[in-house]
């Protein structure tokens, strides 16, 4: 019996995952969306949709949803903050929507104050996106006109999700520009990792020595400051909440976490920085990438108004999302690791969800 368990099981991990279309709705313009479920012969599955090229749900082979997010199309169109989506063409604040490239000044759409977040407007997150199916992947393309929210050149976007048999959702990132321009992908999921109201209990390691101190409208400053004796050193597994009220005046700009952690290796290299945990549940996240920064944010400003899927109502700080990234605004700072996207010269990065229990 053992043997036959260990035999399939061992042809369970040597199977590739399974891919299905369905249709999903259709955008208040008549645009057809579509949704793909991944499945891994394991039992991990995920739904991701051409709307916002988004991760709808992430179900755990105990077939429990890691992300937040809505039970229909309707729910994603409403305003709501980017649940499970790329955003681009630049994750993320560039301040004063404001940037000079080759000695030219641009001028981009300004939707955050008096900055341009997450890609302006109308940014990936808002766009129906092409895909294909491959036997265990499914490939997103958006062709982002040149001069759209204000970013020169066209930038065609490829992003490919791979459900592997390790119980990772992989995501790879390839941008080809036709002029120099800026860009900076990454998605936006929310996690929660037991269904409880809020993830302050959830244990978090992140592998950085140091983040971005950012101003009252949290653009960085430009610094790169030591972590030690901060709430922001995650370098030993910590409880999201233990500090996420300090009386810090980086914490209160936030209104919680909201920064950009400089991760540690050589970015360019795939590593494997975070790991979030719940005692709870048992469940591990734990997130690998080429990025050198991930942008930790605690959901706060979801306030209860907004409600998600099974009718659950999403409060403030429901849900963590780590927005593996370049730093904010490195279009306007010089000594940040440099987001130029050279025309002909593809952007190329890839960063690995895994869901494991312990
Ligand atoms: C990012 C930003 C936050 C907020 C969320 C979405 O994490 O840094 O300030 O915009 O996205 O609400």
């Amino acid at each position: 019996m053992l043997r036959i368990a260990l035999f399939l099981s061992a042809c369970a991990l040597a199977l590739p995952a399974a891919v299905k279309k369905e249709p999903f709705g259709r955008t208040p313009d008549g645009q057809a969306v579509e949704i793909y479920t991944l499945s891994n012969p394991a039992g991990l599955t995920a739904r991701i949709m051409t709307y916002g090229a988004t991760v709808v749900s992430l179900k755990t082979l105990d077939q429990f949803d890691v992300v937040l997010g809505f039970d229909s199309l309707q729910g994603y169109l409403q305003e709501q903050p980017y649940m499970g989506a790329i955003v681009g063409r630049y994750g993320n604040r560039i301040a004063k929507g404001q940037f000079q490239l080759n000695g030219k000044p641009y001028r981009l759409a300004v939707n955050n104050g008096p900055n341009a977040l997450h890609g302006g407007l109308r940014g990936f997150d808002k766009r129906v996106w092409k895909a294909e199916a491959k036997a265990d992947a499914v490939a997103f393309t958006y062709s982002s006109a040149a001069g759209e929210e204000g970013y020169p050149g066209k930038l065609d976007v490829t992003v490919t999700y791979t459900l592997t048999p390790a119980n990772e959702l992989r995501i790879e990132y390839q941008a080809v520009a036709s002029e120099d321009t800026v860009a900076n992908l990454t998605n936006h999921a929310y996690f929660n990792l037991s269904g409880e109201p809020t993830i302050l209990d959830h244990v978090l390691r992140i592998d950085a020595d140091r983040f971005t101190p950012v101003d009252a409208g949290l653009i960085p400053t430009g610094e790169l400051r030591d972590v030690t004796g901060t709430p922001f050193d995650f370098r030993k597994p910590t409880a999201v909440g233990a500090r996420i009220d300090a009386q810090d005046q980086q914490i209160q700009f936030g209104g919680g976490y909201d920064h950009n952690w400089v991760l540690n290796g050589a970015a360019g290299t795939l590593r494997k920085v975070i790991e979030a945990y719940s005692p709870r549940s048992g469940r591990v996240l734990t997130i690998s990438t080429t990025e050198p920064g991930v942008q930790f944010y605690t959901g706060n400003f979801l306030d209860g108004k907004l409600t998600g899927k099974g009718n659950r109502k999403y409060v403030r700080r429901a849900a963590f999302c780590f927005e593996t990234q370049h730093f904010p605004d490195s279009p306007n700072k010089p000594n940040f690791p440099s987001t130029v996207v050279k025309k002909g010269v593809p952007l190329r990065s890839t960063t690995v969800w895994q869901v494991t229990k312990r």
